[in-house]
Order: C-alpha cells, then structure tokens, then sequence
C-alpha cells in the first residue's frame, strides 16, 4: 500500500461527509462490498460513464445496447461462468472460517491468483500462513467457490434458475444478429453497454475496489479473425507505453503501441489499438499518465473465454490496480452459444474475392420420397438440403425451409451426392476483441489523483482539481450575505444556471465566504460565483476559478452563455 500519513482515511471521511461515496443501507448496519453514489458522487458517475459512452460512439461503427441483468441459467452455462467462474476458497480446519486462497497467499507471492488449487494448498503450508481468526495453520485443501449470485425467475418448483449477471458481454452476445443486421452485415462492428455486474466475493475489501455489485462499461468488438486490420497508431507514436508482458515471453518494457504490436508482444493490432483508445479515455477523465501501465496476464491467470488479455493497470492509495481488461475474446462466446443452441445465427458472412467452384458431398432430396411426402413443397426441401453444410446428420432431424416452416426428415428420403457448385463465400464465427472498463475502480482513482492536500494561511487546505468537464458541479453560487436582496438574485441565477443543458450549479449561502470557496474547492467545482451589493447595481457577479484562486468580475449574461458553449475557462 503506498498511502502516507494518513491521507487515504482523510480522503475517504472527505468522500463520506460530503455525499461523493458512503457505504450502503448504514443504519441496518450496511453490507461489505455494497457502496452509494451519493449527490456528488451520482453526477461525477453519471459524466464519467457518459465521456466513455462518446469516446465509443465518435468511432462512427459502435453503438449502445441496453440487455437485461437477470440471465436465465442456460446463457451461463454456455459462457462458461456456471462452470468455471470460480475462486478458490481455503477452509480452516480448527475454526471453520473460509477465505480466498489467494488472498491468505498475497504477502508470499507475487501474483498468487494464478496459481492452481495444488500449489495454493502446499504454499499454505510451506510459508506456515496462519488462519487470521486462529491462528492455526491447518487448512483443508482449496475448493473452487462459484462468484454468481444465483436466483429463480418464477415461484416455487416451477421457477427457473437464473443468475445476476457477472459482466455485461453476454447480453451483446446474445445481441450479435440484430447487430449483424443494424451494420448491414458487414464487420468489423461493436457494442458499448453500461450497467451493473455482480460478484458474491468472499471477502470484498480496499473499499470501492472489491465489489460486489458494480459499474462496468464494456465493449465488444466483432471482427474477421481473417482480415488484418489497419488501425492507425499515430497519435501514439512518440508516446512510450509502459507494458509488463507475460513473463515466460518477455520482460517489461517502455515502447509505442504500434512497435509493440509490430514486435508481437502485443498479439493482437486490435488489442494493442484499444489499449491506445483506454489510455486516452484514463487521462481525459483526470487519471495520472505516469500512474498507468498494462500488464498481460499469465497464461493461468487468463479467464476461460481469452487467448490474450492486458490489464490497464493504475497506481493509487492501494497499489496498482487492475481498471481495465482488453480481451481477446477469439470466438469462444459466439462458438459456444451456438454450440448449446444449435442457432446458426450468430455467424456473420465473408464473401469471396472470385466465386469458387467446389467438389462437394451434398444431402440431395430422393425424389421418390420427397415428392409424396412434401408435395408442392417439395422443391423448397430439395433447396434447403442443397443448404446444409452439415451432411453428417441423425435421423430424423428437423430442416428449417426458406419461408421459416419446419420439416422432419427420415434416412430414407436422403441420398448422399458430389456435386460441383460455385460458392460466392462463407459463414464464419467472427473473434470478439473486449475493452472492459471497471467504473467503480476509475472514479476512484480520479479522485485519489486529483485529491490534493496543501496549506493555506498556515492551515490545511484540500483540493479536488478535477478535470471541469467531469466536475460533478460546473459552479457554485455564493451571495455575500443573505440579505439586501442578495439571495434573491443569486436564487434567480442558480436557477437559470441549472436550466441550462449538461451544466449544474449549487446554492451555498452559510458561513463565511472563505469557508464556502473551501466547500466548494474540496469536491472538485471549477467557478465559484460571488453575489455582492455592486450585482444589484451592474448585474455583474464575482467569478473564482478552483485551482489558483484567480478573480475577475463578468456579467451575468455572458457567464451564463460562456457555461452554455463550455467556454468559461477562455475569460482567464
Ligand atoms: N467481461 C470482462 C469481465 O467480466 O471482466
């Protein structure tokens, strides 16, 4: 941990006493790993999910879905989250107490998650760690304990298992032909989706880092594993990357992006593309450019639907965090569904450059048993045989015809036969490149890099210089004193400031004018406003900018259209 002298608890009471985040249902004693945004907080989550919501859409072929949090059980079997989605748990054998093995592990190796259940039990023992509620050392071996909360859609014996989602990809999954349809059939295409995941953690810690439910923002990216894609890197180039790649392929190194991709330590130009897109998302919402690397995991480490992964890693209070997770995702979820389905749906269609002409083993219709038994729809069957790129099938089985109906078919009207046909292209599962984005765990790294502790006439003084276009409020609205007049007219603008579209403003009118800057300068609002007699006579009002307490006097009209066009900053 690298906090220091206290400020990680000065600045988590400061979060707490001002409404930016608090621990949930408090009075019932609240619950580890449930958190509230509060008034400060919902706005600052609300802007930074909507700048990542932008940062996708300016790409021209994202677009944002919304699917449902409660999954029925047979999408996650498919995914593979009802099998494999699992920590390892270590019982003590004295107290019965149960805690993550990896985390019982985590002073004595340096990456203890990716080690598999046999090696966390004989660490256990060789490095003698001691039950933290017995102190004994006697445990019994690790069993994997799965992270879903499980639930019922419908009552009683007829209710069906379902579980709360534990990442939003499934949904866009589910999504991809109605997306295969919205692009016209033309990869490579994405979807952005925000919202609440879930994960029943054994032991959530380090506040907002370990959640239970959470906010993500994931993208999935649908490609065509045999195109090579062109991305540019430009504005990266000059721009060293800081990278920890697997360590059985490389060491860490400072490089571009583009070089990393060339040199392959980066396996993938998407991949290594997205991790360029996810720097400039951390930096424009007030994350620390020196604070970021990316780590590859481990082949062990992998979760069981990636072939490659890079964590954006960023350091704060409690170390260096995993925020970001760029996946590729291959086609394992898209294969899998289909797999479990039997839906051919999900495969997209790559045309050839030349029609080819193709030796090929075809189900043809036999003629004396299709025509009776189909009559006028006969043709209809022979055509969708002609179809099947499967001839390998068990009888009966059932043959979707072109006008949706479904018909069964018997060994006894197929005949096996090689046909020469032109085939313009192919069906193909597309790969799947994911960016996923821990909300939650950026919002508080923003404000534990903005968070600063100074003096101010020999006193303490804090500072949350948050980046103005994320600022939970755009300004506060100070009369001098409240009377002569005063609170009517700064009432009157805080409320035209607020009708104005994306700009917030908060009325403060208690305490000294000293004591309101410093209200207003601790959660972060750029432009406090000061109301005082010479407004009554000139409607001009006092405006304070946060970070270096600079003033100038301005009228009214012209603060309320610089908030309007963003431009307020322009007047200093
Ligand atoms: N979809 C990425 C994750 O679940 O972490």
């Amino acid at each position: 941990m690298s906090d220091d002298g206290g400020r990680l608890d000065r600045l988590t009471a400061m979060l707490r006493r001002r409404g930016v985040i608090l621990p949930a249902f408090e009075i019932h004693g609240g619950v580890a790993g449930l958190y509230d945004f509060g008034p400060i907080g919902g706005k600052l989550r609300r802007n930074v999910k909507n700048i990542w919501l932008q940062h996708w859409a300016k790409h021209g072929d994202i677009v944002e879905i919304d699917s449902p949090t409660l999954t029925p059980e047979p999408v996650l079997i498919a995914s593979g989250h009802v099998g494999e989605f699992n920590d390892y748990m270590s019982e003590c054998k004295s107290c019965n107490s149960v805690f993550r093995s990896d985390h019982l592990l985590s002073d004595h190796h340096p990456n203890p998650d990716v080690l598999p259940p046999e090696e966390l039990n004989s660490l256990l023992i060789k490095m003698g760690v001691t039950c933290p509620g017995c102190n004994q050392n006697d445990w019994l071996d690790a069993r994997p304990m799965n992270l879903m909360f499980e639930t019922k859609i419908g009552a009683m014996r007829g209710g069906r298992t379902a579980y709360m989602r534990p990442e939003t990809a499934q949904g866009m999954f589910m999504l991809f032909p109605a997306l295969y349809r919205h692009f016209r059939n033309r990869l490579p295409f994405g979807a952005v989706q925000t919202g609440k995941g879930y994960r029943n953690e054994i032991s959530p810690r380090q506040g907002m880092i370990r959640l239970r439910e959470f906010n993500m923002a994931e993208l999935e990216y649908f490609i065509d594993p045999e195109v090579v894609p062109s991305h540019d890197f430009s504005k990266w180039n000059s721009m060293p990357f800081n990278l920890i790649p697997d360590p059985d392929t490389s060491s860490p190194v400072s490089m571009s992006i583009r070089d990393a991709s060339e040199k392959g330590i980066i396996r993938h130009p998407t991949v290594a593309w997205f991790m360029g897109w996810t720097w400039d998302f951390l930096v424009a919402v007030g994350i620390d450019p020196n604070r970021i690397r990316f780590r590859q995991h481990e082949g062990t480490e992998m979760a069981h639907y990636a072939s490659d992964c890079w964590d954006a890693e960023i350091e704060g209070s409690y170390g260096w965090i995993e925020c970001v997770g760029i996946a590729h995702r291959g086609c394992y979820d898209l294969g899998a569904h289909e797999n479990s389905t039997g839906n051919s749906s999900l495969k997209a269609w790559r045309p050839f450059q030349e029609p080819k002409s193709v030796d090929k083993t075809i189900l043809a219709g036999n003629g004396a048993v299709i025509g009776p038994a189909f009559r006028e729809k006969a043709n209809a069957v022979n055509a969708a045989l002609a179809e099947l790129s499967n001839t390998n099938q068990e009888y009966p089985f059932q043959l979707t015809l072109d006008d949706g109906s479904e018909v069964t078919i018997e060994e006894n009207m197929i005949e096996m036969k090689r046909v020469v046909a032109t085939e313009h292209g192919e069906w193909f599962l597309p790969h799947v490149v994911e960016p996923a984005f821990g909300i939650d765990r950026i919002i508080w790294h923003i404000l534990d890099h903005c968070y600063i502790e100074t003096e101010k006439s020999g006193e303490s003084y804090t500072l949350m210089q948050l980046p103005e276009f994320i600022a939970p409020v755009n300004v506060a609205i100070l009369p001098l004193m409240e009377k002569d007049g005063l609170v009517e007219v700064a009432d009157l603008l805080h409320r035209q400031i607020c009708s104005i579209s994306d700009v917030s403003s908060y009325y403060d009118g208690s305490g000294s004018i000293g004591r309101r800057y410093a209200r207003a300068d601790e959660v972060g609002v750029p432009w406090a406003i000061t109301i005082d007699h010479q407004t009554l006579e000139d409607s001009t009002v006092t405006i304070r900018r946060r970070d270096d307490g600079l003033q100038m006097r301005i009228e009214m009209d012209l603060l309320q259209s610089k908030l309007a066009t963003g431009s307020i900053s322009e007047l200093f």
